[in-house]
């Protein structure tokens, strides 16, 4: 029998962890520039945070969560998406109480029992920020200007960001209302997803895919065109922050996504390199969440972005890192004491933050350079009884084929830079 990896995953190792991880460590520094604080929550939670958090309408609760039952008979939900949890997790911790506005950022892998496609899988793992406590238009604004920083400092160019307000609870339902009527005697023209969402939540059928209802939805009213003062003011100074940002935007009015906890504003970041899957990220308002999953009343925004889209808008605008491995050092042997001493120059090389390889197959001394080259050594040494007798190493150069003799305690000084324990 043969085993393979679960449909929709990936093995991800060598230059392509390198590069997760070069990725990973841009949105470290940016989230700490903007003073978000990194959440881990747990990989599964109880099916209920997911059922009542995304939405009992969405295609996540009803037809992509990895579900399974504990052996005490509780259902429990690999996370398909971070928001819920974390918002449990605010409310769970009583983080209401601290100094708001809390500010959190997570980087987490989510399980989604999707059709895989390109920029499409079952395992995703998102960056994504929730900043809770914060009804003004500048939260908005200061967390779509995260996600543009990451995406500026990776180099990446022509993300378009879409935003469009779906308003608060009340304008939503006069909008479903509105919309059920333009709607109502097409409903056999729909496809079969968006009949069956006409009751609970038609909004969907606004950004739905088939080409039929898009042909309906084009003449479809607008969003906008029901907010009531309130969320309509809303809407402009989001518009207004992001101008005094230089953050160029498009109002989408087509724009509502995929999770039902969102009012007011939503958006979406779209790249043309992702082919069907073109958005990158998105995310908005979720004013309603955590009083939902019984917390008290508190505004919140946030925004998810696949890091395995990231990697492709990379890839594919030639800005992978570069991830040739780093060593600093080899240091091969030549017979026993050799050996010994090898080993031990090669632990303390490690202990002071010098990269080091040595040669533990028992390669020859010829087959152990071929080794350092491969490895991409910068600097290499051969250590053999007389090495051992004088305490003195011939190092060499690599790149220029010079040699320096180095006495066994500058040898960390002279990788360093520094003497040895400063
Ligand atoms: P989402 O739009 O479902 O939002 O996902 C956010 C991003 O995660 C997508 O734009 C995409 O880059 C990536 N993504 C989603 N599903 C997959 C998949 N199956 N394969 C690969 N990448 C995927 C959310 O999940 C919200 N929690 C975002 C949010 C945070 N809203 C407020 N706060």
């Amino acid at each position: 029998m043969t085993y393979s990896r679960p449909k929709g995953t990936s093995d991800i190792y060598g230059n392509e962890a390198a590069a997760w991880r070069s990725v990973e460590k841009t949105i470290h520094s940016v989230c700490r520039d903007f003073r978000f604080e990194e959440i881990r929550t747990p990989m599964y939670e109880h099916t209920e945070v997911f059922t009542r958090g995304v939405g009992e309408t969405t295609d996540i609760v009803q037809k992509e969560m990895f579900t399974f039952q504990d052996a005490g008979g509780r259902s429990l939900t690999l996370r398909p998406e971070g928001t819920a949890g974390v918002a449990r997790a605010f409310v769970e911790n009583s983080m209401f109480g601290g100094v708001m506005p809390v500010k959190l950022y997570y980087i987490m892998p989510n399980f989604r029992a999707e059709k895989p496609q390109k920029g499409r899988s079952r395992q995703h793992t998102q960056f994504g920020v929730e900043f809770f406590g914060a009804e003004t238009a500048e939260c908005e604004a200061e967390v779509i200007s995260v996600a543009y920083e990451v995406i500026r400092r990776l180099g990446i160019r022509g993300v378009e960001l879409r935003i469009n307000s779906i308003g608060c609870a009340e304008c939503r339902e006069k909008y479903n209302s509105v919309l059920k009527q333009f709607l109502g005697g097409k409903i056999n023209e729909l496809c079969a997803e968006c009949a069956k969402r006409f009751q609970k939540n038609p909004l969907r059928a606004l950004d739905c895919k088939n080409e039929n209802c898009k042909k309906i939805m084009a003449s479809a009213p607008s969003p906008l065109s029901v907010l009531d003062e309130e969320c309509a003011g809303h809407f402009e100074k989001v518009k207004d922050c992001l101008n005094n940002l230089g953050i160029s935007y498009i109002v989408d009015e087509k724009l509502v996504r995929g999770l039902d906890y969102y009012t007011r504003t939503v958006f979406e970041f779209i790249s043309s390199d992702l082919g069907a899957q073109s958005s990158l990220g998105g995310g908005g308002r979720y004013d309603g969440l955590i009083e939902a999953l019984q917390g008290p009343e508190t505004p919140a925004v946030g925004f998810g972005m696949g890091i395995e889209r990231l990697l492709i808008v990379l890839e594919s605008q030639g800005l992978l890192p570069n991830t040739e491995p780093q060593t600093t050092v080899f240091a091969g042997h030549m017979g026993e004491a050799g050996k010994a001493l090898a080993c031990s120059m090669i632990h303390k090389l490690r202990q002071n933050g010098i990269s080091a390889e040595g040669d533990i197959l028992g390669r020859s001394v010829k087959a152990q350079m071929k080794f350092a080259d491969k490895l991409g050594a910068k600097y290499s040494l051969i250590i053999g009884d007389d090495e051992v007798k004088t305490g003195i190493f011939k190092i060499k150069d690599m790149k220029t084929g010079a040699v320096t003799e180095i006495a066994a305690n500058g040898i960390i000084e002279f990788f360093t830079g520094k003497p040895e324990g400063k």
